[in-house]
């Protein structure tokens, strides 16, 4: 006893204890002041479709309640109005066009898992510096930003090595294609070009041949060889979208591995939810970034039983109200753990509804409510304003609504500052910590300008005349709705960025947003004294930004977007890739 004593006075004792308190303390205050971070991210989910931005008939309680305790972003605006390059400006905080993960034609997405494009691995996301700042991190549900470049175990865009500790859910995207029985979606798009690649090449090549066996022909063997090997990948690609899209695209995936090939679309929703919240309770010493990327309510809107016939809006209307339920489950979940104060909740939709989703007179797709156009119409603002909302209870006000500018790309060094880390300094990052508007130590949002990209080819411009309040809109170039006034490009699966379905603007069109927010009434030199001075403003902020762009390999070639078997995730021996 006296032994013990004595060396409880020791004085090296004493400092180990001490240290071990100080550390224990430093511990604490350190998880205190670095939250979690939970992302929950919908699919083509329109801002009209969410009760508290103004939707009366759909019912989105828990998605109010967030709003409720937190702050709600009015004008919250993507970086694309389409999947794969928003998210890909989401995970980078930058615009895609920076990244290469915008097109330059057609292919507005990634359309093969088994495709060579996809999210450089020299981009750094914001779940990559989290990691290394000793987030746990996890991403589970919708990637679409790619998974392999050369090998089909190379891996190279896949989430697990863009900063996740732990991937479940599907690589690719939900499409009609994966649920038997339902129209092709990316069949329609895909097929048509394919085909008429395809008869090219074969055509070139036989006349080459010919050329050749006359002796006249400057080209060689290999070259002509080559060729024909092209053209029999654009064969296979074309002879894919006939019933194969299934196989090769609806896959889920756990860490690198295929769990399902094809996936049972049915059950995807449990197994979502069931990994969120089985990840919550395992990561709930943390901290923890966890990014829930709903497949809802993307087509074909596949919806539980119990949800079905639910809603007032069909089946589209299930499915939001579906997800909603589930996004309550989550946050039960974070509840439970007592993690409420200390966890940083994030909720957005990755792009605006989608207006020509229809199948007869059933609307299969989001409402974008007053704003004009939807999903993949270049700058009009129903395809990029989406619902956002923050909350961290104790620490953001409540029941707070901000109308100033923001960006899905702002969580970029949001996420990074809270978690302790730096943004990258040897690039440009497009977003803005929103920490000190949210916390109200600045009256204005960082984003004097917005870009507004349609493919590769800035469409409008955003200006945000802070001293007036003005949210100027000059829109360049314009799809052409078919039918003119409908809002929507019915006839075609979505409007084109380019070509002859898109009008040019000279001069632009110019609405003010703060004063006619669905752009329905655009100002003239009549209307608006200003007018001239603005659109010069505009175009030296365009000149500004241009010299800001640097060339970059694309990811949406033909070539990164044809499928190349040799890169096509198989949980069998290929090509029999099936399992369960
Ligand atoms: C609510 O959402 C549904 C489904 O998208 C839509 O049809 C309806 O017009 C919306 N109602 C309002 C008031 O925005
Ligand atoms: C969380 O923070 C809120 C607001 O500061 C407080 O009212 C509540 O009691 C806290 N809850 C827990 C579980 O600490
Ligand atoms: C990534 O690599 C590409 C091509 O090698 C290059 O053009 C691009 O600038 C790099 N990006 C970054 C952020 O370093």
């Amino acid at each position: 006893m006296e032994c013990l004593l004595r060396s409880y006075w020791n004085p090296s004792v004493l400092l180990f204890f001490s240290l071990l308190l100080w550390r224990a303390c430093e511990a604490r205050t350190g998880a205190d002041s670095r939250p979690n971070i939970l992302i929950l991210m919908a699919d083509d989910l329109g801002i009209g479709d969410v009760g508290c931005y103004g939707n009366v008939t759909i019912r989105t309680p828990n998605i109010d309640r967030l709003a409720k305790e937190g702050v709600k972003l009015t004008q919250h605006i993507a970086a694309a109005p389409l999947c794969t390059p928003s998210r890909a400006a989401f995970m980078t905080g930058r615009y895609a066009v920076r990244s290469g993960m915008d097109s330059a034609n057609f292919f507005r997405i990634l359309f093969w898992i088994g495709g060579s494009g996809g999210l450089p691995p020299n981009e750094t996301t914001f779940a990559k510096v989290l990691q290394q700042q000793g987030y746990t991190t996890g991403l589970i549900g919708k990637w679409h930003l790619g998974v392999n470049c050369e090998s089909h175990t190379d891996h190279c865009h896949h989430p697990l090595n863009h900063g996740f500790d732990y991937f479940y859910g599907m690589p690719h995207t939900l499409l009609n294609d994966c649920q038997p029985g339902k129209p092709s979606e990316l069949g329609l798009v895909l097929r048509y070009r394919l085909w008429f690649c395809t008869q090219m090449i074969a055509l070139a090549v036989l006349t080459a041949v010919l050329v050749k066996l006359t002796g006249f022909c400057p080209f060689s063997w290999k070259m002509i060889t080559s060729l024909a090997l092209f053209g029999i990948l654009f064969f296979i690609s074309w002879y894919s979208s006939y019933g194969f899209i299934r196989y090769w695209d609806c896959l889920m995936m756990r860490n690198y591995e295929v769990t399902e090939q094809p996936m049972k679309v049915e059950r995807a929703y449990s197994l979502v939810l069931k990994e969120a919240v089985s990840f919550i309770e395992r990561s709930r010493r943390g901290p923890f970034l966890l990014f829930v990327s709903f497949l809802h309510v993307h087509t074909p809107l596949v919806t539980s039983e119990r949800f079905v016939g639910r809603s007032q809006h069909g089946l589209y209307g299930d499915n939001v109200e579906e997800m909603d339920w589930m996004i309550g489950q989550i946050l039960d979940a974070v509840d439970k753990e007592g993690l409420q104060n200390n966890t940083l909740t994030y909720f957005a939709s990755d792009h605006g509804g989608f207006l020509e989703a229809r199948e007869g007179d059933a609307q299969l797709g989001g409402w974008n409510g007053i704003y004009k156009g939807g999903k993949g119409m270049g700058g009009w603002e129903g395809g990029i304003r989406v619902p956002g909302i923050f909350r961290w209870p104790g620490v953001l006000p409540a029941d707070t609504v901000i109308d100033e500018p923001t960006s899905l790309m702002d969580i970029y060094p949001t996420a990074i500052h809270l978690g302790g880390g730096k943004v990258p300094q040897d690039r440009i990052i497009d977003g803005h910590d929103l920490m000190p508007l949210f916390q109200r130590k600045v009256k204005h949002s960082d984003h004097e300008f917005m870009f507004h990209y349609c493919g590769i080819y800035l469409h409008a411009v955003r200006w945000h005349q802070k001293e007036v309040g003005a949210v100027w809109k000059a829109h360049y170039t314009t799809p052409v709705f078919q039918p003119e006034g409908a809002g929507a490009c019915y006839g075609r699966r979505m409007c084109p960025c380019v070509g002859e379905h898109v009008t040019h603007h000279n001069p632009p069109l110019l609405f003010d947003l703060s004063r006619d927010p669905s752009e329905s009434k655009p100002l003239s030199t009549a209307t608006e004294p200003q007018f001239d001075t603005i659109i010069k403003r505009i175009e030296q902020a365009v000149e500004e930004h241009r010299k800001t762009l640097t060339p970059v390999p694309l990811q949406f070639t033909w070539w990164n977007n044809i499928w190349k078997p040799w890169l096509q995730p198989c949980c069998g021996t290929f090509p029999m890739c099936w399992c369960d």
